[in-house]
């Protein structure tokens, strides 16, 4: 199988660092309860995945969580017949294991995937929870314990990629976005180990680089990669040289943004 499906059997002890920003978590957790499968919106390296992993892990859940690209096919999710030791054996996928186990399957970039691929989702996204198994003919019903989560970008969605009403109205949605600074500050701090008076100055200059988005970049800075940053710096890189590496050669490759985005880094930083 070449889904890059992982399985992460969290216990409750080990819950993943999230540091809620409104009341997502509560929500996530009534859609749960409610068994109703959940979408989320928001630009890459805001927090999606590790919201994810965290509410699976409160939950006691299972997480199978697959990254989802143009060559995805439902029988990567479902499963497929697979030829072992000269026996042809069925083989679950990632979607048909957490059915079967009552786990979380987690699409990341769903509008990735193959067209065909809606085709499963849409009898388990509705009241009747159902997931069809054509080539073994099974018809399994979704457990309580069973959901759908799927997230998308949709910043830089064109109109191919993008999901059917039909589709997307199947769904409780969520937009996502960068923690507020006093929320960003605390994440980059406790996540990097840097002091956070340090960490603020790091959020200040994230607001001026995120400004400049629009007119020369695609994407602002990603809380990720200021967790980046704060790492380096940590660890004695001094903070222009850091901020370069992490703010400025990730974003662009266009010589007149990167010189601005310095220009930034410098008013903040200094040289060094
Ligand atoms: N609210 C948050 N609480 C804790 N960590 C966060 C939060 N938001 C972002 N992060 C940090 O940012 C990193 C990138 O987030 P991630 O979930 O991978 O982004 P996405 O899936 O949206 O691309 C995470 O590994 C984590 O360190
Ligand atoms: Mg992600």
């Amino acid at each position: 199988m070449d889904v890059a499906a992982t399985v992460d059997q969290q216990s409750q002890q080990d819950v993943p660092f999230y540091e809620p920003v409104g009341n997502e978590c509560e929500l996530f957790e009534h859609a749960f309860r409610q068994h109703l499968p959940f979408l989320l919106k928001g630009p890459t390296g805001c927090g999606k995945t590790r919201f994810v992993s965290h509410m699976a892990a409160r939950l006691g859940r299972p997480l199978y969580t697959v990254s989802c690209h143009d060559d995805l096919t439902a029988a990567d999710l479902t499963g497929r017949y697979l030829l072992q030791g000269g026996e042809t054996r069925w083989v679950d996928g990632p979607l048909t294991r957490a059915v079967r186990e009552g786990g979380i399957c987690y699409l990341d970039e769903v509008v990735e995937a193959r067209k065909d691929v809606t085709v499963v989702l849409h009898p388990l996204t509705d009241d009747r929870r159902l997931l069809p198994l054509e080539r073994t003919g099974e018809l399994l019903e979704a457990p309580d314990d069973f959901m759908l989560v799927v997230s998308y970008n949709p910043g830089y969605q064109h109109i191919l990629k993008s999901l059917k009403p039909s589709t997307r109205q199947r769904f409780v949605a969520m937009s996502f976005d960068f923690p507020p600074p006093a929320v960003e500050r605390d994440i980059v701090a406790a996540e990097s180990g840097l002091p956070a008076q340090q960490c603020a100055a790091l959020i200040n200059l994230a607001a001026r680089l995120r400004a400049m988005k629009g007119q020369d970049l695609e994407e602002g800075v990603s809380t990720r990669l200021l967790i980046y940053c704060a790492t380096l710096m940590v660890n004695g890189v001094s903070a222009t040289q850091a901020a370069q590496a992490t703010l400025v050669e990730p974003l662009s490759d266009d010589a007149d943004v990167q010189e601005g985005l310095m220009e930034a880094i410098r008013a903040t930083f200094g040289e060094d």
